[in-house]
């Protein structure tokens, strides 16, 4: 599965760096192609010489040769990259990528990278178990990176604990297991909404609600991952994504979201529903601001809004899947089985308002997975990429 990638290995300073030499080399006798890039303490723990012997190329550290000025292009570097591993990751560095300090050719290299990021920590247990160090490293969860937990064994400071950078071979293995996960949903179309809708009211205010997006760009990031093509239709949200294989379309209101996921559901083989749509809209929008000052209080009359699950759930042909989700505050599962029945639906991840975590805006959620043929796979609280991954198993174990 590594044959012919081009594979980044960014190497810190600490003593693990030795480690580093074996995992370019399983990369290589693997297949893979490898371009080393150093941070300028890394060269203290081990020499340049040595991984350019072992990867046939020279290495990266600093952003110009000294003696030709030659510019080295963290940009192109970053798009030539099918993975970047950090191994090892030191404190300071994972500090750095978490908060975008880009002093040094790895880190910039980090911040260009489009292709997915492996992070294999290696420190003393103090320093490991510090909140700054946890709070960056569920940071660059945050931000898609797969984090490689160290072992537990003796350190370089002879002290007993977690800290030990992942032993080389496990580290191939990850690489190799997430380049076979990659191709489990390869020539497979999906559909994502996310989002809020936002509905005018005049052109200063709006009826919408409290989703971030979140969820929705959790799941089309796995989906793209496993080697989907996914439209990710989006409401108004500062979230993002720069997966290659996620085309975003930016939409407001939720029949301009119906417009573009009908144009999109024909080919899809998966889509997913996560968008809280507005269920009303304004029947008139002002066209100027409704001014405090007008003597009358304005009242505002909505109209229903379209269905877009339900839409799309009545043009639902063999071979095509649709999960919903259901937002519920009470009486959850037998709301979230109606809205499967009603919407045409294969399965649908209730998430409840009432589960502290779980829902709008913030980073985990807790889904349990409902079923039209009656299963029921309950959830734990999880990052939403974790319970993205949770979801994503599901489809892929049911197309197969
Ligand atoms: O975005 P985040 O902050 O990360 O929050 C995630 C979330 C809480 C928004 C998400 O996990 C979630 O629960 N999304 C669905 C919220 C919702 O509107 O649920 P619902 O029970 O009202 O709708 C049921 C299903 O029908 C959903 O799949 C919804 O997308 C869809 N729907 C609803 C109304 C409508 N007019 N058109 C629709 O397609």
């Amino acid at each position: 599965m590594i044959r012919g990638k081009h594979i980044i290995l960014g190497i810190t300073g600490g003593i693990a760096a030795y480690k580093s030499a074996m995992l370019a080399r399983l990369f290589i006798k693997a297949g893979a192609e490898v371009q080393v890039v150093m941070t300028p303490s890394a060269r203290e723990f081990i020499t340049p010489v040595t991984l350019s012997a072992l990867t046939g190329k020279p290495v990266v550290s600093e952003f110009f040769t000294a003696n030709t000025g030659e510019w080295h292009s963290h940009v192109d570097l970053g798009l030539w990259a099918d993975a970047m591993v950090i191994a090892p990751a030191t404190a300071c560095t994972i500090g750095k990528m978490a908060h975008g300090v880009a002093d040094n050719m790895l880190v910039t290299t980090y911040l260009s990278a489009k292709a997915p990021v492996f992070v294999a920590p290696a420190m003393d247990l103090d320093m490991m178990a510090h909140p700054s160090t946890r709070a960056n490293l569920e940071l660059l969860r945050s931000y898609g990176n797969h984090i490689i937990e160290p072992a537990s064994g003796e350190l370089a400071s002879h002290l007993i604990g977690k800290g030990r950078m992942e032993e080389p071979e496990n580290i191939l293995r990850v690489l190799e297991d997430f380049f076979e996960k990659g191709e489990t949903l390869r020539g497979k179309r999906a559909l994502v909404t996310a989002g809020p809708t936002y509905e005018k009211i005049d052109p200063v205010r709006f009826i919408g609600n409290y989703s971030s997006g979140k969820m929705g760009y959790a799941l089309a990031e796995e989906l793209a991952e496993r080697g989907a093509e996914v439209t990710l239709v989006s409401g108004p949200v500062t979230v993002s994504t720069t997966h290659p294989q996620v085309n975003v379309i930016k939409v407001e209101s939720a029949r301009e979201m119906l417009a573009e996921a009908e144009k999109a559901f024909p080919e899809s083989d998966i889509t997913v529903l996560t968008a809280a749509v507005a269920d009303y809209a304004p029947a008139e929008v002002a066209d100027r601001k409704i001014k405090r000052e007008e003597s009358e209080i304005p009242t505002i009359g909505l109209v229903k809004n379209p269905d877009i699950a339900a839409t799309l759930g009545a043009r639902k042909r063999p071979g095509q899947m649709i999960i919903g989700f259901a937002l519920e505050t009470d009486n959850e599962e037998a709301h979230a089985l109606d809205k499967i029945r009603r919407k045409n639906l294969d399965a649908i991840c209730l998430n409840s308002l009432r589960t502290p975590g779980a829902g709008f805006a913030v980073d985990t959620n807790l889904v349990t997975i409902l079923t039209a043929d009656g299963q029921k796979l309950p959830g734990e609280l999880k990052s939403k990429r974790e319970v993205a991954a949770d979801i994503v198993d599901f489809i892929t174990n049911s197309l197969s």
